[in-house]
């Protein structure tokens, strides 16, 4: 089943406006939930109220980061054993947790595991920056982090591993990318990940396209063979925005 991804990043500021945005979304997202798996990862702070409403409706939760321990003297980190339960999915990697807060592939890798090992589904994110993609070394870039943050997984992970590929240039730019590239980059990842932990495994493993994701050009990813669904940002503040590209995601896999 494809997944529709709505990563909120550090939005919105207050509680009513966060339960306001998920009930916006929330009878589209149920009412698909036979062919479209919608995920909703709001911060950390409202994760506990958006729980309480998603309760019994087939949306599912998720956290937008975790540590690798499992508690212990780390000020300011959340583990995974803390979401376990009540969260179904968490992102790892994103770039703005690689760019912004200097997390390395070794940490993605920590943290992919540990959230596996506490029976969460991951949404590993891997990207090339603009000058990388310039210079032409997307592949290359892209499959380093594939096989760094791969690199404490094994064929049993793969029904609970999503891979998306985010080109750090497309994210929040309004500028996707071309869905060629996409579909090449996706193509790339699968094979890396076939590699990994062998291609029957891999098979299971849903890869998805972020970037820029919005109601007018979700179909353009969606329709491409290889892509098992997206990963949102900017689209996801805007309930009917949102539930739109649910939409659009269910017409094209219900015609598969
Ligand atoms: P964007 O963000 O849709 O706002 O480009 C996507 C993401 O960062 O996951």
């Amino acid at each position: 089943m494809p997944l529709v991804a709505a990563n909120w990043k550090m939005n919105p500021n207050d509680a009513g406006d966060a339960l306001d945005l998920v009930r916006g979304v929330l009878s589209v997202a149920r009412g698909h939930a036979d062919r479209v798996e919608v995920a909703i990862f709001p911060p950390f702070p409202w994760l506990l109220s958006i729980s309480e409403v998603l309760a019994e409706s087939g949306v599912k939760l998720g956290a937008q980061d975790c540590f690798w321990e499992t508690s212990g003297a780390y000020t300011g980190e959340v583990s995974p054993a803390m979401l376990k339960g009540w969260c179904d999915w968490v992102i790892i990697g994103h770039s703005e947790r690689r760019i912004v807060l200097g997390e390395t592939d070794e940490m993605v890798a920590k943290k992919t595991v540990a959230a596996l090992g506490c029976d969460m589904g991951v949404i590993m994110c891997v990207g090339d920056r603009i000058e990388q993609y310039e210079a032409g070394s997307s592949d290359q870039v892209v499959e380093a982090q594939v096989t760094a943050g791969l690199a404490n997984c094994s064929a049993d992970d793969s029904a609970r591993l999503v891979i998306a590929y985010e080109p750090v240039w497309a994210i929040g730019t309004g500028k996707s990318a071309d869905p060629e590239h996409a579909y090449r980059t996706m193509r790339l990842i699968r094979r890396v990940v076939g590699d990994l932990i062998g291609a029957g495994a891999a098979k299971k493993v849903r890869v998805l396209y972020g970037g820029s994701v919005n109601s007018s050009n979700v179909e353009s990813f969606v329709e491409l063979p290889l892509c098992d669904g997206v990963l949102v940002g900017g689209a996801s503040l805007d309930a009917a925005e949102f539930a739109h590209i649910v939409k659009v995601t269910a017409e094209v896999y219900g015609h598969r």
